[in-house]
């Protein structure tokens, strides 16, 4: 194992597994796990563990409910998360909706964005890209099937960039709203989110970023973006499972109907009318995953005492790596070419199902994602039977690749 990279001296890669117990883990009986499926989700740090495990110990109460000491301090604990999440993106912390995490807050959004737009959508369209997750479609067809609102897509170059020349074409005067993920979960691409939310602006569109795959490893700055909503999971950025958030802009959240109704959302409730609440708990009816908020909150912590820089060129070193070896592997195909500093990289090997790859690789210790991974119909363009998906993080090392390669080049020999 390496200790220390050379071009990212502040980061003790060594040190950071040490956080990671379950990196220590041994599977298919002696095999170290070799853990590359980062994409789907991240492993958690210690610190992340012990603070749900502590908020069960010492705290659990409901929050915004109770006058007595525990409903007290788990109220200010899930406060203090949603200004962690805002303080980590460049938000205000009256702007961060707790959701069940990405998928839920595009629903939240689409739904929301649909009621407050009515009629308008009839004659309107919503801009997505062709590399979108089914989160970021799903719900606007959805929302298309109520309202018959148009669905423009954004094509890809055929190196896997976005087509901004046609983006430019796709937006305009009928826009209501841009929906764009920054980091394809596929391919890696890094997307100009910036541009495509100014464009949308332009012609008075809200513009909506998916940052599921860019919060582990990129700064998020709202403001730089531009952005009117920005969305993504707190288990993708070393967090819990269940948990994530949507930053939707004051102006624009004051302007949303609710989505789901309950307790907690609402200021007075009768029989005849039922006001609701102002700010972000009009969005988060009934009890919140609280503990959820919480491992959030250390997650993001954890991640803001990183160097993001670092994090960025140790990843762009792993990304490389990756990429180099496949290109170097006859009969293997990488797709895309824009993976930058995502530790995203998809291939196919000729004559050969991905899902056979994947299991073999199991055998090896090494997890990988093989399939659609939630991008049917950017798999229809660049791999109709799928890909497989090599994906690292913060704490992949150099000898996890080496192993991963290692592995490859087994199954490759039995599979060809
Ligand atoms: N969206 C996750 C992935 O790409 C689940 O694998």
């Amino acid at each position: 194992m390496h200790l220390t990279q050379p071009s990212a001296p502040l980061l003790d890669i060594a040190a950071i597994r040490t956080e990671f117990p379950i990196l220590q883990r041994m599977v298919h009986g002696n095999k170290p796990l070799v853990y590359l499926d980062n994409a789907a989700t991240t492993q958690k740090p210690t610190v992340v563990i012990d603070s749900i495990s502590e908020f069960y110990r010492q705290h659990n109460a409901n929050a915004h409910r109770a006058g007595h000491v525990l409903g007290a301090e788990v109220t200010s604990m899930y406060e203090r998360a949603r200004e962690v999440v805002a303080e980590s993106i460049g938000a205000r912390a009256d702007e961060v909706v707790f959701t069940r995490g990405t998928t839920e807050s595009l629903n939240l959004l689409a739904t929301s964005i649909g009621a407050r737009l009515g009629p308008r959508l009839a004659e309107g369209n919503i801009v997505l890209t062709e590399m979108e997750h089914h989160a970021n479609i799903v719900p606007w067809q959805m929302l298309r099937e109520r309202s018959g609102v148009e669905i423009r897509v954004i094509p890809l170059t055929d190196d896997g960039a976005l087509d901004m020349g046609r983006a430019s074409q796709l937006i305009d005067a009928s826009t209501l709203v841009v929906s764009c993920v920054q980091v394809s979960n596929t391919l890696g691409t890094e997307n100009d989110v910036s541009t495509l939310c100014q464009w949308a602006h332009a012609v008075g569109a809200i513009s909506i970023v998916d940052a599921a795959q860019s919060v582990s490893s990129m700064a998020i700055d709202v403001q730089q973006i531009g952005c009117d909503a920005l969305v993504f999971s707190g288990h993708k950025v070393y967090g819990p499972m269940g948990i994530g958030c949507a930053f939707i802009r004051r102006e624009l959240l004051s302007d949303l109907p609710p989505y789901q109704g309950g307790g907690s959302m609402i200021t007075n409730v009768s029989f005849d009318k039922t006001t609701y609440a102002d700010g972000p708990m009009r969005f988060e009816a009934g009890t919140p995953n609280i503990e959820g908020a919480v491992g959030l909150c250390t997650a993001l912590q954890w991640r803001n005492a990183l160097d993001l820089r670092d994090v960025q060129s140790y990843k762009k070193m792993l990304t490389d790596e990756l990429v180099a070896g496949l290109r170097l592997r006859s009969g293997v195909h990488v797709h895309g070419a824009h993976h930058g500093h995502s530790g995203i990289v998809s291939f196919s090997i000729d004559g050969v199902h991905p899902q056979d790859v994947g299991i073999m690789l199991d055998t090896h210790g090494v997890a990988v994602r093989t399939g659609h991974h939630c991008t049917m119909p950017l798999m229809k363009r660049i791999a109709p039977q799928g890909t497989v998906r090599v994906s690292a993080a913060v704490y992949t090392s150099h000898d996890e690749i080496a192993q991963f390669f290692h592995a490859l080049d087994r199954v490759m020999k039995v599979l060809l």
